[in-house]
């Protein structure tokens, strides 16, 4: 089976786990809400929609790997190793908005061939938005070819970020860049779904998004979306790490040098003209 079909079973199934999530979504918030972490909750509508995606990808491919948020093991750092395909699900990004009836989530699954992205698609159920890609064959909104924005300056540039789930403790909680970006670009925001923020950066909504400490289920879809959109994504260096997501920068192209400028330099890198 060729790419675009793969894709197509793909978007299918987002859809199905996406009318689960919406048919489940909260006005107000949930009482009903495991937690994984202090801050880190599930609930029963992250585990139906997994559930439904992996008996559907299964039925679609017996041959192929998966892994998935809410069921991984402890080996799920493997994520790389050589072998069959191997899809990656999160099956609601954006749990914490979920659990709270904030209406900004997203359904997220990629395949990875040899540890690269070769399908990807993000759907937003309550905005009936899907975001897909496959390798070489471009990025569509809805079935609309998108492309990446044209904002030149960071100075000029509208951005997301997130926290992981280990804020309240880590040393590094990803606040000292915020500053930093908050004082050089137009703006910063932290709606709560990586995957549904990246694929803002592809349709030009959002011009650039960093996020320390994601994982791969989270930004596996989204990277071919960014990429294929004409986007760049990088870790942290500038390197070709990101996919495990610890490390994570995407951006239009045009102001990436600047993003990877300001997360190594922080305080030092150049503020926009007004400011100086
Ligand atoms: C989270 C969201 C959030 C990001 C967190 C992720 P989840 O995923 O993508 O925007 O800041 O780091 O863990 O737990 O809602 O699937
Ligand atoms: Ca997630
Ligand atoms: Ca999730």
């Amino acid at each position: 089976m060729n790419d675009e079909a793969i894709l197509h079973i793909a978007i299918a199934v987002a859809h199905e786990a996406g009318a689960i999530v919406r048919q489940a979504f909260p006005q107000t918030a949930l009482t009903q809400v495991d937690l994984k972490g202090a801050v880190n909750p599930v609930t029963e509508t992250d585990k139906a929609a997994e559930a439904l995606i992996i008996e559907r990808l299964r039925e679609a491919f017996p041959d192929h790997r998966i892994l998935a948020e809410e069921t991984h093991g402890d080996d799920w750092r493997a994520w790389d190793v050589p072998g069959p395909p191997m899809w990656l699900i999160d099956p609601l990004d954006g749990t914490v908005n979920f659990a709270h009836g904030f209406p900004f989530v997203g359904v997220s699954l990629a395949l990875l061939a040899e540890a690269k992205p070769a399908v990807g698609v993000v759907y937003d159920p309550l905005r009936d938005e899907t975001f897909a890609a496959s390798a070489g064959g471009g990025t569509t909104r809805n079935g609309r070819r998108v492309r990446v924005s044209p904002v030149g300056r960071l100075a000029d540039a509208f951005l997301a970020t997130g926290f992981a789930y280990d804020r309240r403790t880590a040393v590094d909680n990803n606040t000292q860049r915020l500053d930093h970006f908050l004082r050089r670009s137009q703006g910063v925001r932290r709606a709560g779904s990586a995957a549904v923020d990246l694929s803002y950066v592809a349709c030009g909504r959002l011009d650039g998004f960093w996020e320390k400490g994601l994982h791969p289920w989270d930004v596996a879809a989204a990277t071919l979306i960014v990429q294929e959109a004409g986007g760049q994504v990088t870790d942290f260096d500038g390197g070709p790490n990101y996919l495990s997501g610890e490390f994570f920068l995407a951006s239009n192209g045009l102001i990436h040098d600047e993003m990877l400028r300001v997360i190594r330099e922080g305080a030092l890198a150049p503020l926009p003209d007004v400011l100086q």
